[in-house]
């Protein structure tokens, strides 16, 4: 039987999902279907449960049930858990399980796909809504020399950072913190680049070589990557193969087997 899978948001219609999981089915010859799924904000629960009973073994989860997934799932990845957002569930014997990939698509995307290796380097983050949140701990995990977080609200810096300070040389601050200081890697988790808004980087906030990653995608240059061009940045990425890298991830956990992004990126663009 051809096994089923899904992803739900509202708005779908958008979503890549469907595209991306089939091409990496077509990589190992994998006999599965990927549907699209439409949920309003009271309906998420009657859906995801009507879809396992239909005998569906894993979804993805998009704006805006990343919450509601949390809420639903029976277990969950220390990675859902720090990034308190989930965007893949597997369906099994022992429930709902909840993971949050978003991260791990991140750091894949920058060490094997431009590789560029994050231990003992200098990462700045700016922002710390959830998309910040997401990425944090695999970053962590990247074992960087010093991470700082910096955010136009200040203290939601620091709350993200709250319960972090002893994982690392950790520090969060206002923007203006990234002043005199110097970066490996540098990624935009604000959505300014969504409202084609300027951050304000000082110059020299991109060390020689560097990288400049927006997590967004799909519009050519944003604001902070030709921003960071202009300011020395070695190296400019959109968030393209962020969202390859998660989707990825999430196909590894359902089906043991890692996908090749490359050629997925190749289709994509
Ligand atoms: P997301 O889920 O995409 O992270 P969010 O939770 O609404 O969305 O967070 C948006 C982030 O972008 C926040 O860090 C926000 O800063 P504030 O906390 O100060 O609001 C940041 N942001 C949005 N527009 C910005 C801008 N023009 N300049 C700087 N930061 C901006």
């Amino acid at each position: 039987m051809t096994d089923r899978y899904a992803v739900i948001g509202n708005p779908i219609a958008q979503s890549k999902s469907p595209i991306l999981h089939t091409a990496f089915a077509r990589q190992f010859g994998h006999d599965l279907r990927y549907e699209a799924l439409l949920a309003e904000h009271d309906t998420f629960t009657e859906v995801v449960s009507r879809f396992i009973a239909e005998g569906g073994k894993g979804m993805n989860v998009t704006a805006p049930f990343k919450l509601a997934a949390l809420e639903f799932a029976d277990t969950l990845s220390d990675r859902a858990q720090a990034a308190q957002a989930i965007n893949t569930l597997k369906f099994g014997p022992d429930g709902v399980y909840g993971d949050n990939t978003d991260g791990i698509g991140l750091v894949s995307d920058i060490q094997d796909r431009l590789g560029v290796s994050l231990e003992g380097r200098r990462l700045l983050v700016i922002g710390a809504g959830g998309a910040a949140r997401g990425i944090l701990l695999p970053l962590l995990q990247a074992a960087p020399d010093y991470l700082l977080l910096v955010n136009r609200t200040e203290h939601k810096a620091h709350d993200l950072l709250a319960d972090r300070r002893q994982a690392g040389k950790i520090e969060a601050g206002p923007l203006g913190a990234v002043a005199g200081g110097r970066f490996d890697v540098v990624i935009n988790a604000t959505s300014a680049s969504l409202s084609g808004a300027h951050l304000p980087l000082a110059s020299g906030v991109f060390a020689p070589g560097s990288l400049a990653y927006d997590l967004v995608y799909g519009k050519g240059d944003t604001a902070f990557m030709a921003d960071a061009r202009e300011l020395g940045a070695g190296r400019v990425s959109d968030g393209l193969g962020m969202l390859v890298g998660q989707a990825a991830e999430s196909y590894r956990l359902w089906h043991g087997r890692q996908p090749e992004v490359e050629p997925v990126m190749a289709m994509l663009r």
